[in-house]
């Protein structure tokens, strides 16, 4: 064969295989998204090293300067970080898109990113506070929004939902993620993502969403925020990376890389976390944005020598855009390859078009002025708010409050407090929130009366305990887990009036409540409520809402015995696993709360108690509301793998059911549970479904419930 006939050969089998690679990697791609591809290609091509930086750096923005709309022509800023403090109104943005689009060189719109944590101009419950709603319906519902309120100001994008399963409730930000469990951070994170994105993320009133601090925040050492992680393969494939993985299956479009060291790696150098599992193994579509300053901290870290060295490590372990340094700007072709600045561009591109911020880069200012803080809004946040809350006490059914010619004091810190909103209350306005003292005293039944003081016509205290909205969040995190300052105290001295004591809390996380336990005749958790806190905590209070909420942390007894979880393993010495003379046993364990009325649980059935590997177990229970008054009931679903390829947790929740019961009602509920759902992971991590005995639990809490067992044979 001649020279020329085997180059020809060569040549065909080459174009073949490229062909198959081409089709191998949009196989599974949708037709709206090839176009999109082919648009990210065009765009890519025509860009200069410069301004594909640009696009991968996120500016701060407080205030609108010459300088901001200079480097905006100049091409240097990708996305813009809107401060709650800032400037940001629809026309605002308006200009400063236009300014993109029409006066620099490749009119790319700018993305505008905001914290939209737990609302934007109405405030919902903290996340922490929302998870105890066991309603993904529901919080999805907060997240959409949310989302119309935001967009309405000219954000396209949000840093949220958060993510990060913690166990340790001296870690301020515990109250920003969904609680302890992981199955319970996956489902209320896929209904966040679909809360802010809807099913179409390029409708004007929806936000492209943030899976965040990727990954393991939570773990840090001693609960101190920003302390370096030691987490196990094992762990971080059974407790962190999962709700990630649900963010992304539910179609989350960026993911931001967190501040902690892994094991030596910071998260936001971490090729392997940030390309092998999210970006490949995953097929994570969408752009990673580091957190503030992550990349520049990475000399902190002890892992980069310079600013440079930092960028570079930061971008090749898969970081695509980096917030607030402009550390990016220093980068030179040579000093990176242009296959990873390519792929980062095309991920941001590819987001900003999915967005559809190419076709509609602008903000219909008209919006802002009727779709913020309507009453179906507020009605929302008093809704979520009320089922958020958690009676953990109600001594000789000391609550509700019903129709009886009373005099109710309500007093405390936490009577006329206005910044109930949490840590992240973006736009949301102190003014605009409803006090406890207004709810109670503007929803009291006909013959309540309500005060602020105690006097001797008192009939009844309502005292306003808690956590400042700044002893949790972000950077502060407490070592002592008990309510701040002398407000025990200051309960415990109530007693001498001799009334019944209302303890309503409101706390950023769990909290070590013995003394309250003790001191009060009711023991209501309202967290931070947000902005219609105060109506809500009269809905409970007069009993026009049956309190449904329950616990998605453990309440330890004692500071000193955390970490303290339901879904530890079990030790060789389970009954030494105590302290001398005392044992971890939380005060309130996870899923637990109460009810003005009760539920009996009774008739377990589980069939069958033999399964195959590829079998479903069902079991079901009858549940009755065996009280004087209709209620809501969290049923949980737990089971227990007694002898594993490797230990396993005493107990982990594998589903969950509210169930509305009139006074005296009974409904059997039903739990179909796939062998696939009791897998364990094998030595490299991949899911396998182990034969042998397993316990079942329908539950009211992690405490306690109806317990039978089934086989996989
Ligand atoms: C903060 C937080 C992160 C937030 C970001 C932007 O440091 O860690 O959760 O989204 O910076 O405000």
């Amino acid at each position: 064969m001649s020279l020329k006939s085997i180059e020809l050969l060569a040549l065909m089998a080459l174009i073949m295989l490229l062909t198959a690679w081409a089709e191998q990697k949009t196989k599974n791609v949708s037709e709206s998204d090839k176009l999109i591809y082919q648009k990210v290609e065009d765009v890519l091509s025509r860009m200069t090293f410069e301004e594909k930086i640009g696009q991968m750096s996120q500016k701060v923005v407080n205030k609108i300067d010459e300088k901001i709309k200079q480097d905006i022509r100049d091409g240097k800023i990708g996305s813009i970080l809107v401060t709650e403090k800032s400037f940001l109104t629809a026309s605002v943005k308006n200009e400063l898109q236009k300014i993109a689009i029409e006066e620099s060189r490749m009119g790319i719109p700018i993305i505008f990113g905001h914290d939209v944590i737990n609302g934007f101009k109405t405030i919902f419950p903290i996340s922490l506070a929302q998870s105890c709603t066991w309603d993904t319906a529901l919080v999805k519902e907060c997240a959409a929004i949310a989302a119309k309120e935001a967009s309405a100001f000219g954000i396209d994008w949000t840093f949220a939902p958060m993510v990060d399963v913690s166990r340790d409730a001296r870690w301020g930000r515990i109250a920003e993620c969904f609680g302890e469990d992981t199955y319970l951070n996956e489902s209320f994170c896929a209904a966040s993502v679909k809360g802010f994105q809807g099913n179409n993320v390029a409708d004007e009133d929806r936000l492209v969403s943030c899976l965040k601090h990727f990954v393991g925040y939570g773990n840090a050492l001693g609960g101190r925020d920003y302390q370096y992680t030691d987490i196990s393969d094992r762990s971080m494939y059974e407790v962190y990376l999962p709700p990630y993985k649900a963010g992304v299956d539910a179609g989350a479009l960026t993911v931001m890389s967190a501040f902690n060291d892994i094991n030596g790696v910071p998260a936001t150098a971490n090729k392997k976390l940030l390309t092998s599992v999210l970006k490949e193994k995953w097929g994570f579509p969408g752009f990673v944005v580091s957190d503030w300053d992550a990349v520049e901290q990475l000399l902190n870290h002890g892992y980069a020598a310079d600013s440079i060295d930092a960028a570079v490590k930061s971008f090749n372990a898969g970081v695509d855009m980096e917030m607030k340094s402009g550390i990016a700007y220093q980068l030179k072709p040579d000093y990176i390859s242009a296959k990873v600045i390519n792929d980062a561009v095309r991920r941001l591109l590819y987001v900003k078009l999915k967005k559809g911020l190419f076709n509609k880069p602008y903000t219909d200012e008209s919006r802002a002025s009727r779709e913020v803080l309507t009453a179906e809004h507020r009605q929302m946040a008093r809704k979520t708010a009320a089922e958020s809350m958690v009676l953990l006490e109600n001594k000789n059914q000391t609550l509700p409050i019903k129709n009886r010619s009373l005099t109710v004091a309500v007093v405390g810190s936490f009577a006329k407090e206005q910044n109930i909103m949490g840590w992240w209350k973006s736009f949301g306005d102190e003014k605009d929130v409803i006090t406890t003292f207004q709810g109670l005293k503007n929803n009291a039944p006909s013959k309540v009366n309500v005060v602020d003081k105690i006097t001797t016509l008192t009939d009844i205290i309502i005292a306003c305990v808690g956590e400042e909205f700044d002893t949790f969040g972000e950077a502060h995190s407490r070592s002592d887990i008990n309510l701040p300052g002398n407000q025990s105290d200051w309960i415990k001295q109530l007693k001498k009036y001799g009334k019944p004591i209302v303890t309503v809390v409101f706390n950023g996380r769990p909290l070590v409540l013995t003394p309250e336990k003790e001191n009060s005749d009711a023991l209501l958790l309202a967290w931070h409520p947000g902005t219609e806190g105060g109506n809500a905590l009269a809905d409970v209070i007069y009993g026009v809402k049956n309190p449904s909420g329950k616990l998605t942390t453990s309440f330890p007894s004692h500071s000193g015995h955390i970490p303290v979880f339901y879904n530890a393993r079990n030790s060789g010495r389970p009954q030494s696993n105590t302290y001398i003379k005392e044992l971890p046993t939380p005060l309130y364990p996870f899923g637990y709360g109460l009810s003005y009325t009760s539920f009996s649980y009774s008739d377990l059935k589980i069939i069958s108690s033999q399964i195959d590997i590829n079998g479903i177990v069902k079991v079901s229970a009858k549940i009755t509301n065996t009280g004087n008054l209709a209620g809501t009931e969290v049923v949980q679903l737990y089971v227990r793998d007694l002898v594993g390829s490797t230990t396993r947790p005493i107990k982990e929740l594998k589903g969950f059911k509210r169930l509305y019961l009139k006074a005296g009602e009974t409904q059997e509920v039903k739990f179909d549970l796939p062998a696939s759902e009791l897998a364990v992971l094998n030595q490299d991590f991949e899911p396998i479904v182990e034969k042998g005995t397993f316990k079942i639990w329908i539950a009211a809490n992690s405490i306690e419930g109806l317990e039978g067992s089934f086989e996989i044979k």
